[in-house]
């Protein structure tokens, strides 16, 4: 509150000042004012700006008063107590459309509005808040003549930066947001008018207030048929705002293309933000806009959020060399390579460098500002050069976008380039978002009619409908993972009909269901307590989704176009031309097409056994050819999603499982069904286990047979398949998936390399990197070496700020969320110096594993795919369970 107050104070000087200077040297005001513009302002604003600045300080006064005049007429809708407000806030809007113009103009305030000052300095310090902008550093000369400690703005940038807490932030928040605004903005505005900037609304208010009035009274005599005059200026776009309003807190108008500078606001405000909540709030304010505004940019949007150019299996994707991407920013901004690198490299993020690297350099004539959609295609086109002779395109191609970079632009165009947004922000979220949009403000091809579908429900009854779209949204992209087909189809004929347009089809990979770690067989019994279930063989090899299509006229397959997918959906086709060689042995003559759930495992067609995963990992990734296999594998097949043009995910294991077996052949040594059995006893289960075990196999899955839970069915986030691995058979406890947050510099002979390394799960609820525990145990020399050659790649400067650890554990180096490791360990225990699981099983303590030891890198997981807080919670608690021998089961959420 004191620097509330103090910053208060010093606005007040500043505003007097500035006046001071432009009623006693009006030229030097306007020279000053003309430099920044040149610096950071478009062409079109300075022009705009001229032809108002060289007015006499007595017509700056009158332009406030006529924009007080102009704008009363339009509250006529609104009672007169709260006219001024309105009329106060709409102002603030205006003035803080640029501070470079606003300084003069906010000059002469009324003396008696006392009201206004809180609310302008919030203005002001919002402005700051977006720095570095390009703006701030030359307000930053301007502002320094007046009082030293202008900037101690509560809400000053450094507190914005990814340190902040969040809930610091929000704090400021709260303390400092205006009452809701109440600008009255008017339908419509595709005429120039509504087009125009800022500042050219102001000047044609000033030049001429009784043309001004007229429009007005005319307008209102039009009624509907009014324009918006009003837009938030892009770089005060504020997602995050309460009571955001998807036309008047919008910062583009209706038809117009989305700004780019709107996104990347966008994920500016989630990035400054933990709480999964929040995000998916801001979100959701976001995509409402586009939806209203926009529809057509939604597709685009919802892509670069998730920094993704098209369905995994397209396999079109970023991750442009770094080393292109610095001698890109260095060429733009007139650096060095290695200054751009050693910003790089105090940032801790090459976008972060970029940014700072933008917003000090001049751009006289500025190139027009960047779309979202343009952008996107770009990107697109980035991606899709290939060969030596790209570079050069690709960084010519880089360098338009870059000069044309606003605000924090340069940051996430910087980092989409570099294929990782690194925000915080999952695909659940971004799905639960486009829910929530969607549930608030239903899309609507004629155009919106219902902005905020809430008013008129209770939150339960909101709830309910949020619910019920989240669940048709996720159920179908689970389906058909492809926003392509999912966007336009939401757009065209809303939620309920999804699942009607976009339904899984042989060619397209759906998500595959995962299986849910359990501590034994006593927890199988728990969960599964009245249901009828099966155990099927758990082969330690590859995911493999094999799709077969029908041929013309659909009366036979066409194993030609047959495809095979990872469990991440991507198109790896190419690496298993044996295995599509021989579908034919596969189908029998009833398939016409199909879709299959398998497991690729190595395997010794001498011996008939199965070889460990370690065997396969060995095979060529992509574009092998049959003669130089020389890793042979055997498809274990064990569900079946799709036959003969009809979807089975919904239908239940027991019914999927008997056609597959009607339809399909096992042939010795390359296609063999799953081996199963459906147990009903522990002493069954137990000893399936150990036979499993005995035939090379990790453990067991267990698996609903009938009922509502045996369907296919990932979004609704049942356990539906547990996993029961032979770990447990040696007392030894599961595996888990960690990913490295940061390095331990070795000693003695482990000089030079990391020597133990600190580890993390991932928490879906909070979308954070919990630290779990530190390692130093299973490492061979080599391995270290290799592995901390490999994260060096990943050094960044400072902890995320959705890193959650204890400082008593900080690591000497901080690693981005990149590598996942497959780790072992003695026990689980309770720990108060880590975070892992913090609240779901100690209010204060955090999970830990003892004695972890180094198993192996998976490759083939994300980040995000890591054992989660959430699992590492129950299995904390079936250990106990066993120790204990408790019986009650514990009930959290696997995700997917
Ligand atoms: C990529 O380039 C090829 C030809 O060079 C073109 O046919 C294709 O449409 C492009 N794809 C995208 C996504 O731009
Ligand atoms: C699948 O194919 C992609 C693209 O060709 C490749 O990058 C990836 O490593 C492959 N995945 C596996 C598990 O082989
Ligand atoms: C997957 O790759 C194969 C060949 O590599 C190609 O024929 C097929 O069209 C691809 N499928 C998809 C969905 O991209």
């Amino acid at each position: 509150m004191f620097t509330i107050t103090k910053f208060i104070g010093h606005s007040r000087f500043i505003v007097k000042f500035v006046s001071l200077a432009v009623k006693v040297y009006p030229q030097v005001s306007i020279s000053t004012f003309s430099i920044i513009n040149a610096r950071s302002m478009s062409q079109k604003s300075i022009t705009s700006f001229f032809t108002i600045t060289p007015k006499k300080p007595v017509k700056v006064q009158q332009k406030n008063k006529d924009e007080d005049e102009t704008e009363s007429p339009n509250d006529t809708t609104s009672p007169p107590d709260i006219g001024k407000e309105k009329r106060s806030s709409k102002r603030q809007r205006l003035d803080s459309s640029g501070s470079e113009s606003s300084a003069p103009v906010e000059a002469s305030p009324p003396a008696s509005d006392k009201k206004k000052k809180p609310k302008r300095q919030r203005i002001e310090s919002s402005g700051s808040e977006t720095a570095p902008s390009p703006k701030s550093s030359p307000m930053k000369v301007e502002k320094s003549k007046g009082p030293p400690k202008t900037y101690n703005s509560p809400k000053s940038k450094k507190k914005v930066k990814e340190e902040a807490s969040p809930l610091q932030k929000k704090e400021v928040n709260k303390q400092k947001s205006p009452p809701k605004t109440q600008v009255k903005v008017k339908k419509e505005a595709t005429s120039p008018v509504a087009v125009k900037t800022e500042k050219e609304v102001k000047v044609e208010k000033s030049t001429s207030p009784e043309s001004k009035n007229e429009i007005k009274d005319s307008e209102k005599k039009e009624g509907k048929e009014n324009e918006e005059v009003t837009k938030v200026p892009e770089t005060e776009y504020d997602p995050a705002k309460p009571k955001y309003h998807p036309i008047n807190d919008a910062c583009w108008s209706r038809g117009q293309e989305v700004p780019y500078l709107a996104l990347a606001k966008t994920l500016e405000a989630i990035e400054a933000t933990s709480a999964r909540l929040k995000i998916v709030e801001i979100l959701s304010n976001f995509f409402r806009s586009v939806i209203v505004l926009t529809p057509e940019d939604l597709l685009p949007c919802v892509y670069m959020c998730l920094n993704q150019l098209a369905p995994a299996y397209h396999s079109l994707e970023l991750g442009i060399a770094e080393t292109y991407l610095m001698k890109a920013v260095a060429q733009c901004t007139g650096r060095t390579l290695a200054q751009v690198k050693s910003a790089a490299q105090k940032c801790g993020d090459l976008g972060s460098a970029a940014e700072q690297a933008r917003a000090t350099q001049r751009t006289m004539f500025a190139p027009p500002p960047l779309k979202a959609r343009k952008v996107f295609q770009a990107l697109k086109e980035v991606a899709n050069m290939t060969g030596q002779a790209s570079v050069n395109k690709k960084i010519a191609k880089i360098q338009s976008l870059f000069t044309a970079c606003r605000n924090c632009e340069a940051k996430y165009l910087i980092r989409s380039l570099e294929g990782k947004l690194r925000i915080g922000l999952a695909e659940q979220s971004v799905l639960q978002a486009l829910a929530l949009a969607t549930a608030t403000t239903p899309p609507d091809p004629d155009g919106v009619k219902v902005l905020d579908a809430s008013k008129g429900l209770s939150a339960e009854q909101f709830k309910a409908r949020l619910d019920e779209h989240a669940l048709t949204i996720k159920t179908t992209y689970c389906e058909c993972p492809n926003y392509d087909a999912l966007i336009p189809v939401l757009l065209q004929h809303g939620v309920a009909a999804l699942p009607q347009h976009c339904r899984l089809t042989p060619g397209v990979p759906l998500k595959p269901m995962l299986a849910h770690p359990t501590k034994g067989v006593h927890e199988v019994f728990n969960r599964f307590e009245n249901e009828q279930f099966t155990c099927e063989w758990k082969y330690d090899g590859e995911r493999a989704q094999i799709h077969v299509p029908a041929g013309e006229g659909g009366a036979a397959p066409d194993l030609a176009k047959a495809s095979i997918f990872s469990r991440n959906q991507e198109n790896n086709t190419s690496k298993y031309p044996d295995i599509l060689r021989r579908l034919p042995g596969l189908l029998k003559d009833s398939v016409t097409s199909c879709v299959l759930d398998c497991e690729a495992v190595a395997y010794d067609v001498e011996t008939k056994k199965i070889l460990p995963f370690q065997i396969l990992s060995t095979r060529k990734r992509k574009d092998a050819s049959e003669a130089d296999i020389k890793v042979q594998v055997c498809v274990f097949v064990f569900d079946l999603l799709y036959l003969n043009d009809r979807p089975l995910v919904r239908e239940p294991l027991a019914d999927r499982r008997r056609l597959l077996q009607e339809h399909f052949n096992e042939v010795e040594g390359e296609w063999q069904f799953a081996t199963s059995k459906d147990c009903t006893t522990m002493e069954e289960v137990q000893q399936f286990l150990e036979e499993a075990v005995k035939g090379s196999c990790e453990g067991l899955m267990v698996k609903t047979l009938v009922g509502a839970h045996a369907r296919y069915d990932i979004a609704r986030r049942s356990h539906n398949w547990l996993k029961l691995k032979k770990d447990y058979l040696e007392g030894v406890g599961d595996t888990i998936d960690v990913v490295v947050i940061g390095g331990y510099r070795g000693r003695g002979k482990r000089t030079g390399v990391y020597g133990g390394f600190l580890l993390a799960c991932y928490d879906h609820e909070n979308e954070q990197y919990q630290a779990l525990c530190k390692i130093g145990t299973g490492f061979s020399d080599e391995d270290l070496q290799t592995l901390s050659k490999e994260l060096e790649q990943h050094v960044i400067e400072a902890p995320k700020n959705y890193y959650s650890y204890d400082r008593s554990h900080s690591p000497d180096a901080w690693f981005g969320a990149a590598c996942v490791w497959e780790v072992r360990c003695a026990d689980l225990s309770l720990s108060p110096a880590h975070r892992a699981a913090i609240g779901l099983v100690d209010s204060e303590k955090g999970i830990s594993l003892r004695f972890p030891r180094f198993i192996r890198v998976r490759t083939d997981k994300t980040p995000e795919q890591a054992t989660s807080a959430q699992q590492i919670a129950e299995m904390y608690l079936a250990q106990d369970q066993i120790k204990n021998n408790k019986s009650k089961p514990t009930n959290l959420d696997d995700f997917y």
